[in-house]
């Protein structure tokens, strides 16, 4: 078995001397590639922190965490955000779309930062239009589109460049109930047609439920 996360015996504290809040405590959990977790538990239980740390996006914690076979602590700045660009695509409650920029060039905007020109993106740009059922919104603009199709279109983003895992925080938290559905059964075709790993938190168990597993976080601690 793959694992593309191991985290153990991370601890996360926020706060100073008196006034502590130590929100993970020596929690441990993995995902296996081609798996689509589910990270659950209460608000305010550290699901964000834990996500957070994961990607690499919070440096400060205990404990170790490897991403792709790498430890994360150990790895310079550099190559923290290296590892990030290549491995993982992140993928938020409210989606991050710049807004004067259309539905391809905000897919490609991570990918043309980075020095790819348009061109040699544009086949895989394609596939992922049409794994995403954007293809008639190619040139759209985001604010002409729906909040279900403005989160595909930061899904989509999020899988160019065919990374190792999805990490999602809420993503269906802004939808409503239909347009939630649409993006649980996308994440679901991406995991199962594209192999795609997928680590979301979520609040909804129906939302989990298109997942292959759960993990539940309960007193700074992971279960299951
Ligand atoms: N930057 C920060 N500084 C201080 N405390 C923080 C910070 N970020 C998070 N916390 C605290 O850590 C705890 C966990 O926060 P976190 O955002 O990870 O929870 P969550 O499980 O994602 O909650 P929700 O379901 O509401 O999004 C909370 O008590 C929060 O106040
Ligand atoms: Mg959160």
């Amino acid at each position: 078995m793959n694992t593309v996360i191991e985290v153990n015996n991370v601890s996360k504290t926020f706060g100073k001397n008196t006034n502590l809040n130590r929100v993970l405590d020596e929690a441990c959990m993995y995902v296996a590639e081609g798996e689509f977790v589910s990270l659950m538990g209460a608000s305010g239980s550290g699901k964000s922190t834990l996500l957070y740390l994961i990607g690499g996006l919070d440096r400060d914690f205990e404990g170790k965490i490897t991403l792709c076979g790498k430890d994360i602590g150990s790895l310079k700045d550099k190559e923290l955000s290296d590892l990030r660009l290549k491995n993982v695509g992140f993928v938020f409650q409210f989606y991050n779309l710049v807004m004067n920029l259309n539905v391809a060039d905000n897919i490609l905007l991570p990918q043309t930062i980075n020095g790819k020109t348009k061109a040699s993106l544009k086949d895989e740009l394609d596939e992922i239009l049409e794994l995403t059922g954007l293809t008639d919104k190619k040139k759209a603009m985001p604010a002409t589109l729906s909040g279900g199709q403005q989160q595909r279109v930061a899904i989509a983003r999020a899988v160019m460049g065919n990374p190792a895992i999805i990490l999602a925080d809420e993503p269906t938290g802004n939808l409503d109930a239909k347009s939630s559905q649409e993006v649980m059964e996308l994440f679901s075709k991406l995991n199962k047609e594209k192999g795609l790993t997928i680590l979301q938190v979520t609040h909804s168990e129906r939302c989990a439920s298109y997942g292959t597993r759960i993990i539940k976080l309960e007193d700074g601690k992971t279960i299951g």
